[in-house]
């Protein structure tokens, strides 16, 4: 049994609001719920953990989740979210998002994105046979990204402005017209990424530390819930750190941690490589400053220079991700070097996206190929 409960005054609310009217967050609670799935680390997949997914229908699945958790060195893992169906991590949260809109009777469903979220929501959208609509900040989105949302038939459509505005306006489009709003304000799509924390579980058990990038602030509140709900129903005894990573051109959060907040300040002019993350008011920024405080962990901040540097490591390690997903990488290697860090520890790094999701910032970053004519001496000269 789940309830839909507001985060600042504790009010349980009816499944179709986002937000309380007190204007806090709402988050699933379960109680009594009888656990089904075993942690052996078999058939890892979103809807493994179907027990502990607020749903009360069939779900609309791509088959997401059970992603590769690779070990990249001695105790640093990762886990490349790149290789769900449309090539990040919000496919989890889609796939419950998605089967609660048609559980809710809705006919079209909308967000704004910097981009993944689009690609997610028009692929499962698709799947459902449910109309989508898209607001992008104009110019600041990744390529492979409008491809997938276009392709998938989305309307799309890009609005002069950043990220944080198009949010507030896609809630009044979505308010207005009757659409069910997928942003990550959506406490049930919160819901399908949470079962990053249990499939890290179901393979290696409790790391001492999850390090992922922070945009909007949603996943790093997902996965902290998930392995507090993996406590609360006796499944693990401890419980891992969470550090959130953020570019430095777009670090509400960072700053808050650092000055010891629980709200944050935002930003008007975010600007980062990684433009997956290149949010100044995120809107999950109370879950998540909640996520780093309770679990003992922390944020960090990353240039793009250290951004750019980890995604170059990681695919020279065999492992193609999207500059935001990198900066989990930059994170770690910039935790080791103040000392936060010593490598001892177990750390599951997230890579949240794709390579092929920025094909742009590839030819940005390794120059174009080399172009010689169609003959064997020519090629010599440059190999
Ligand atoms: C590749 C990638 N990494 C990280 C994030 C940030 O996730 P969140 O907004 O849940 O903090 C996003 C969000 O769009 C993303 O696309
Ligand atoms: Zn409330």
């Amino acid at each position: 049994m789940y309830r839909l409960v507001c985060i600042e005054c504790g009010k349980v609310n009816n499944e179709g609001s986002y937000t309380c009217e007190c204007g806090g967050l709402l988050e699933v609670q379960f109680e009594d719920v009888e656990i089904d799935f075993k942690l052996n680390g078999r058939d890892l997949s979103v809807w493994k953990y179907r027990c502990l997914l607020p749903v009360n229908r069939d779900p609309v699945t791509l088959k997401e989740g059970g992603t590769p958790l690779y070990e990249f060195s001695r105790n640093l893992y990762v886990k490349h979210e790149g290789a769900n169906p449309s090539g990040s991590f919000k496919d989890r949260g889609m796939t419950v998002g998605v089967t609660k809109a048609l559980e809710l009777g809705k006919k079209a469903v909308a967000c704004a994105s910097t981009g993944n979220t689009s690609a997610s929501m028009a692929m499962y959208a698709a799947k459902a046979n449910l109309r989508a609509y898209v607001l992008l900040p104009s110019g600041k989105v990744a390529l492979g990204k409008v491809a997938q949302a276009l392709m998938h038939g989305a309307k799309v459509i890009a609005i002069r402005g950043n990220f944080d505005r198009a949010l507030e306006l896609v809630r009044i489009v979505c308010e207005r017209m009757g659409f069910y709003l997928l942003n990550s304000v959506n406490p049930f799509r919160l819901e399908g990424q949470k079962t990053i924390a249990f499939e890290i579980v179901d393979e290696i058990g409790v790391p001492d530390y999850v390090i992922l990038p922070v945009g909007n602030a949603g996943n790093i509140s997902a996965i902290w819930k998930g392995f507090k709900e993996l406590e609360k129903f006796g499944l693990i005894d401890d419980l891992p750190k969470m550090i959130g990573v953020q570019a430095r051109g777009a670090n509400p959060i960072y700053r808050a941690v650092r000055d010891g907040r629980d709200y944050i300040d935002p930003i008007k002019n975010p600007e980062t490589v990684a433009t997956a993350i290149r949010i100044g008011n995120p809107v999950n920024a109370r879950k998540a400053l909640r996520a780093i405080y309770e679990s003992r962990g922390t944020v960090v901040e990353v240039s793009d220079e250290e951004i750019v540097n980890a995604q170059r490591e990681l695919a020279r390690g065999g492992i193609g991700v999207e500059p935001a997903s990198a900066s989990s990488l930059a994170g770690y290697r910039r935790l080791i070097e103040e000392g936060y860090l010593n490598g001892d520890e177990v750390v599951v790094c997230i890579a949240t996206g794709h390579l092929l999701k920025d094909p742009e910032i590839v030819l940005k970053i390794c120059g174009r190929p080399i172009e010689v004519p169609a003959d064997f001496d020519e090629i010599l000269k440059v190999l």
